[in-house]
């Protein structure tokens, strides 16, 4: 979602109304604004993009010197007017924008409920509104601290309160970004920095646990865990930003897909966020999943259906639900299963998996499972989409808006999505000793791949160098074992769709039947090697290669000797060592930046290649 905001002595309107427009970006499914004026509030939201808002406008009644305003990209609650922001309090007193997850809104909403509050949407924002009018006492601040305190998750917040006109609280819990833009005068806050450079260049970078009282004339950051007053605790330094508009857009990346590749860690951590308690002890609960304890048990067989990057997240699940759970699985691309026709049971699953939940195969596929009385689910990016609507039920990832049309963050989300939907039905199937064992350190690590992800991009000028050396080359291949197979397939697949580099992706085993006849003396060969179970033949597969005189590149695990004794340093590419199921996370990484940086060598339009799109809605 965005989040906007504005103080000072214009009309706050076309301020707010032309902030939302640079943050379309990060959410259109819905956007609102609340003004207020005489203490008054004029609050306008609907469903839709932020153009349908500016249409609802009634410009007589809109006037105020501050406001908020949002644009939504749906988590808790399908796209609606009601669950739209801004939310109000009871008393209608307090409105609310809010970017990010309250994990335990579900907690606090009934202790609210229980003391009198009416809520009129499925938000978890709704839930921030009533709890600052529960603590508010004359003090808007002290009342967002307060509240701020009883949260758990990951937010970005605004509120104003039509008694204190003359400020807007801006507070924020762990990542989402909060900027404030210092004007004359005037004061600004938004997302991102874009969406403040018509305004100014000068900025605050709010941290995690700061809480800003921000009238026109000035801003007062305070630590909300430490202190619920506004108070001085100590100067921040202003940050003179000097972007080009359009590198401004992207978040200051060069490309939409560079700045979703480093979104990733926030994918990984987002989705997981309110559903794996990192108290271990502690059940996942997936309600929107609507499956019982014991459809989990009787379930007998999985199908997933996907097309593109999302098929090969149906592959990595394939792998790691018959190794570890022991549940048969198929994996169909969506525009061949439709027409296979294929053979499902009563207790079979079928599960789609798609970034848009728009794409035309994988609906068609969903359509087939239902008609043949499977219970059909749906790993999904976009609340109330068609795939969304479609499935028994739903697991969203968490990755926002996927603007690039190859996608990074999102198959990020799916694969965490995958592995939460192991995790959840894991507690209810009988699982041999060593199969425990590899669920609890999934469980765990699940959480420090975000850092795993982080390592990968810092380390990217290496991973730079070898993919400018692969761009000179007309042609190259990847190849992996075990789960490194799908990695494989879609390190090819990226390659193939920016850089428009012929490439393929193989079974490493597969080599010798058919694909070494094409490799000779510099023929670039990616070799995935992260899977401890199938290392030996991995390396056997590498030295096939170089017999070949072609240029074999490995990804492996830090602290790897043989591999790198084999290729030479300079030909290996790292990712920090964990478990087998968790190294997909960062190795999948690995590829999509040799994919981004040989496209960006040789110059292509990397965020909107040749003939491709984003979503494909026909057959
Ligand atoms: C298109 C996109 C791919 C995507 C595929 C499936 O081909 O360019 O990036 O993987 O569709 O899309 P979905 O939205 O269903 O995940």
């Amino acid at each position: 979602c965005g989040i906007v905001g504005y103080i000072g002595e214009k009309e706050a309107l076309p301020i707010l109304m032309d902030k939302l427009r640079m943050l379309t970006y990060r959410g259109y499914d819905s956007a609102g604004i609340a003004v207020s004026e005489n203490g008054h509030f004029y609050v306008e939201k609907c469903k839709g993009k932020v153009e349908e808002l500016e249409a609802r406008l009634d410009l007589e009644k809109a006037h105020g010197h501050v406001g908020i305003g949002h644009t939504r990209w749906a988590t808790h609650g399908p796209p609606s007017t009601r669950n739209a922001h801004p939310h109000l309090d009871c008393s209608g007193r307090i409105a609310v924008v809010q970017n990010g997850i309250v994990e335990n809104f579900w907690e606090l909403k009934q202790e609210l409920i229980a003391k009198g509050h009416e809520f009129r949407s499925d938000t978890d924002t709704e839930v921030i509104a009533h709890l600052i009018e529960e603590y508010y006492d004359g003090n808007i601040t002290t009342a967002v601290a307060l509240a701020m305190q009883r949260m758990v998750g990951s937010m970005a917040v605004l509120v104003v309160h039509k008694d204190e006109e003359d400020r807007i609280v801006a507070a924020k819990m762990d990542s989402p970004p909060l900027i404030i833009g210092l004007g004359r005068g005037e004061n600004h806050i938004a997302s991102d920095i874009p969406a403040l450079l018509h305004y100014t260049n000068k900025i605050y970078v709010l941290e995690d646990g700061e809480i800003a009282t921000v009238t026109k004339d000035d801003v007062i950051i305070t630590r909300y865990r430490e202190s619920t007053t506004p108070q001085r605790l100590y100067d921040r330094r202003v940050i003179v930003v000097d972007w080009s508009p359009e590198v401004a857009q992207k978040g200051g990346y060069e490309h939409f897909m560079l700045k979703e590749m480093h979104e990733q860690p926030q994918t990984v951590t987002d989705t997981l966020l309110g559903r794996v308690p990192e108290d271990s002890r502690l059940p996942i609960e997936i309600p929107e999943l609507n499956i019982t304890p014991d459809d989990v048990r009787r379930v007998e067989r999985l199908t997933f259906v996907a097309c593109g990057t999302a098929y090969h997240a149906g592959v990595i699940a394939k792998y790691a639900f018959e190794q570890i759970l022991r549940i048969p699985v198929n994996v169909d691309v969506g525009s061949e299963f439709r027409y296979r026709q294929p053979i499902l049971g009563k207790n079979e699953w079928v599960i789609a998996i798609s970034q848009s939940g728009e794409t035309a195969d994988t609906i068609a596929s969903m359509r087939e499972g239902k008609e043949q009385g499977a219970r059909v689910l749906a790993i999904t990016n976009v609340v109330g989409s068609s795939v969304a609507r479609l499935a028994d039920g739903v697991l969203y990832t968490r990755a926002g808006p996927e603007v690039a049309v190859a996608s990074t963050k999102a198959f990020i989300g799916q694969i965490v999505g995958v592995y939460l939907l192991l995790l959840y039905m894991a507690q209810y199937r009988h699982l041999s000793p060593s199969a425990q064992q590899v669920v609890r350190e999934l469980r765990q690590g699940l959480w420090r791949s975000a850092r795993d992800i982080e390592r990968v991009l810092e380390t990217a000028d290496k991973t730079r160098a070898i993919a400018e050396r692969i761009a000179e080359k007309p042609v190259a291949f990847f190849i992996g074992r075990n789960m490194d197979e799908p990695l494989a397939r879609e390190g090819a697949l990226k390659l193939k769709e920016i850089s428009y580099i012929h490439a393929q992706g193989y079974p490493a085993g597969e080599l010798k039947h058919g694909t070494l006849a094409l490799l000779e003396s510099g023929v670039p060969v990616v070799a995935l090697a992260t899977q401890s179970s199938v290392y030996d033949k991995m390396v056997s597969n590498m030295q096939e290669v170089l017999a070949r005189d072609a240029w074999c590149i490995g990804i492996v695990p830090e602290g790897d000797e043989r591999v790198t004794q084999l290729l030479g340093e300079e030909n290996v590419l790292t990712i920090p060592r964990s478990n087998d199921y968790l190294h997909v996370l960062p190795a999948a990484v690995q590829v999509q930046l040799i994919a981004y940086y040989a496209a960006r060598a040789l110059g292509r339009d990397i965020d909107q290649p040749r003939n491709l799109a984003k979503s494909v809605t026909v057959e």
